[in-house]
Parts: structure tokens; sequence; C-alpha cells
């Protein structure tokens, strides 16, 4: 016997991911309900070789469904997340509603599956911020090893972390760029994406920095290490799918650039390409579509006492969403639903 399946925000970016990856991994599906909102009642989606029909959240009865996978957007979340749950279905949700609630677990399998077991308090799991997700794969092997006390990471984020509607942005303003009267003014971005980048993700908090930059340092706290010190400028790039980041360790003990590589080779859900030559390390183009987080250009920082820099690059609405949460999905299953 498999699982009672609900997508929520089957008609988005995550949501169509989840999909796709549900049907990839073979997750135990018996029964799959894609829902949105009412506008996409209808719309046909693809669970592997089926097509389904979209149906209305609104008014969803979830009795009797074990699991919902949720990418709707926090105000929705709000909505819908607390009757799901209330119905007795477990929520794992995306937006990020959930995840500073010390109620709610919030989960990178690689690195603290066993926050799982912490569920049933609301009936909802939170999955990360998608930078930070692929940040904390890289960080956890070499935290167990020499101690991390501080991070500075750059992000170069793809504008589907935005949505549908900043792919489109992007898309239309690089076309319109060179046809003239065809010019598409910012609409989700405050500035030009279009060959620009916008040192900017989500809104300003009182000390300068931005929520983006806020919710990598609490949520690192919250999964990894709460004693790890992280500062983060989160940038947006006009890259329509994959992360990167440029990540600057400083640990408590000395960590060998060849014994980090070691360490990352043998990591789970992380794959090293680090050859010091032309081309010999992982841009986001080349992540699309792959479960793996890419590690390359990994070396000593020398200008601090126990440095070292790396390069991270990841599939967004895969690791940085969708597949975090069928992975959740999976370990709620072999640690505590126990179908399939
Ligand atoms: N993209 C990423 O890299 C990423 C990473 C981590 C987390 N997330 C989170 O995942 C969520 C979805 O992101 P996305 O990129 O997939 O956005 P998206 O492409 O814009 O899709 C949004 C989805 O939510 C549905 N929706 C919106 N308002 C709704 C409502 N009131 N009731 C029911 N359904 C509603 C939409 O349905 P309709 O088609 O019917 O409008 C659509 O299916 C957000 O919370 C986002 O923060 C995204």
């Amino acid at each position: 016997m498999g699982y009672k399946v609900v997508v929520a925000g089957a008609t988005g970016n995550v949501g169509r991911e989840m999909l796709n990856i549900l049907a990839e991994r073979q997750f135990p599906v018996d029964e799959l309900v894609p829902l949105a909102s009412r506008r996409s009642l209808g719309t046909e989606v693809s669970f592997g070789d089926q097509t389904l029909k979209t149906k209305d959240i609104d008014g969803f009865d979830f009795t009797g469904y074990d699991i919902a996978l949720f990418a709707i957007g926090s105000d929705a979340t709000k909505k819908y997340a607390p009757i799901a749950a209330k119905q007795g279905c477990i929520v794992i949700d995306n937006s990020s509603l959930y995840r500073y609630d010390p109620d709610v677990p919030l989960v990178v399998p690689e690195v603290n599956p066993e926050a799982v077991d912490g569920y049933a308090k609301k009936n909802i799991i939170a999955n990360p911020n998608c930078s930070t997700a692929q940040m904390v794969v890289a960080l956890k092997p070499l935290h167990d090893r020499a101690k991390i006390k501080r991070v500075v990471v750059s992000t170069y984020q793809s504008v589907s972390g935005s949505g549908k509607a900043a792919i489109d942005e992007l898309w239309d303003q690089t076309k319109g760029m060179y046809v003239p009267g065809q010019e598409v003014e910012p609409k989700v971005y405050p500035k030009q994406i279009a060959f620009n980048v916008i040192p900017h993700i989500d809104v300003f908090l009182d000390d300068g920095s931005t929520k983006e930059e806020w919710k990598m340092v609490a949520e690192t706290k919250k999964i990894v290490d709460p004693a790890i010190k992280l500062t983060a400028t989160c940038v947006r790039v006009p890259v329509f799918v994959g992360h990167s980041e440029a990540i600057n360790i400083e640990f408590e003990e000395f960590l060998d650039e060849d014994e980090a590589r070691d360490i990352l080779r043998e990591a789970p859900g992380i794959m090293v390409v680090d050859k010091r030559e032309d081309g010999g390390y992982v841009t986001p183009v080349e992540c699309v579509g792959d479960f793996a987080t890419f590690i390359s250009r990994i070396r000593q920082d020398s200008t601090i006492e126990n440095g070292l820099n790396l390069w991270c690059v990841s599939d967004n609405l895969r690791k940085g969403a969708a597949l975090n949460a069928v992975q959740i999905a999976e370990t709620l299953g072999n640690r505590v639903l126990k179908k399939g």
C-alpha cells in the first residue's frame, strides 16, 4: 500500500517539479491530487505518464490523504495548511511561513533527517529557503569534521526563485532590448533584470540586510548549528534556473583543501567537480534538472587562520524546493509512516 498525496500549487514552477520528482523517484503513490487556485480549475498537469486535472484547493477535503506538498506562497499557505493539518494530512510546506516556528521541524534530509520526527506538534514540516538548502548540504559534512565558526556567503540567484511571473519578465525584457518600442518595464523586480544584477531579494530589514539574507542566517542555525555565525549578500542574476553561491568558511580546526574535497566527495547529495583548468567547475545551466548540489573551486583561504573557499551550484527548483520536499516525504515515510 502506498500514499495518498496532494500537491498544492501544482500549476506553479515548484509544484510541477514536485510532480516530476515524485514520478522520477518512484515515490509510492496510490492516489495523487493536484490542487491550485480556482483560476486553474481543470488545468492539465503531468504526473509520470498520467495527465491529471487540477482541482480548486478552496473547499478541498484533505481527510484520508497522508501527505500534502504545498508550494502556494505564504498567504495561501496561512489559509489552507492549518485546514489540511487539522484534517490529518501532514503538510510539507515550501513557503517561509512556518520555517522559524519552534513547533515545526525545518528539514534538509542530508543534514537533519531526525528532525522529521517532530512533525506531530502541528502536522507540518517546513522546507528551507532555496539558497539555504543547497548551502547546508555542503556545510554539514565540513562542520562535522572541523567545526564551522563563521560563514560569509554571496549568492547569485536565478529568477525562477521568484515564480512564473519573474521568468516571463526576464524573457520578455531580454527580447524587448532588441526591438525598439517593445521595451519591458520592471514589474516583478525593482530594477531591470535583463543584462543586470540586483543586490536585493525580499524586503529590507532595519539593520540594512534583506529578509532573504536573514533567512540564510536563521535557517542555517536551525538546521545545522545555532553557534554558526553567518553573513550573506543575496543577489538576483539574469539566469533562468540554478542558484550559485560563493562561500567562505572559517573553521575552529585546520581543514586542508584536499581533505575537504574528499569529505565532500563522500557526502550525500553532493557532486564535486573541481579541476583547476578551463571549464573545470559547474555553472548554473549545467545543474538544471539534476538532483545534486555541485561543489567546485575548493581552495584554502590563507587570509584567515582556518579558512576555505568554495563554489556551490544547484537547481533551485529541485534541491532548493521540490526535491527537498519529496526527500522529506521519503524520510517521513521511512521513519514514521512506513507505507509503500
Ligand atoms: N521557486 C523557488 O526556487 C522556490 C524555492 C523555495 C520555495 N519556494 C516557494 O514555493 C512557493 C511556490 O513558488 P513557485 O516558484 O512555484 O511560484 P509560482 O510558479 O508562481 O506558482 C504559484 C503556485 O501557487 C498557486 N497559488 C497561488 N495563489 C494561490 C491561492 N490563493 N490558492 C491556491 N493556490 C494558489 C498557483 O496556482 P494558480 O496557477 O492557480 O495561480 C501556482 O500553482 C512559494 O511559497 C515560494 O516561496 C520557491
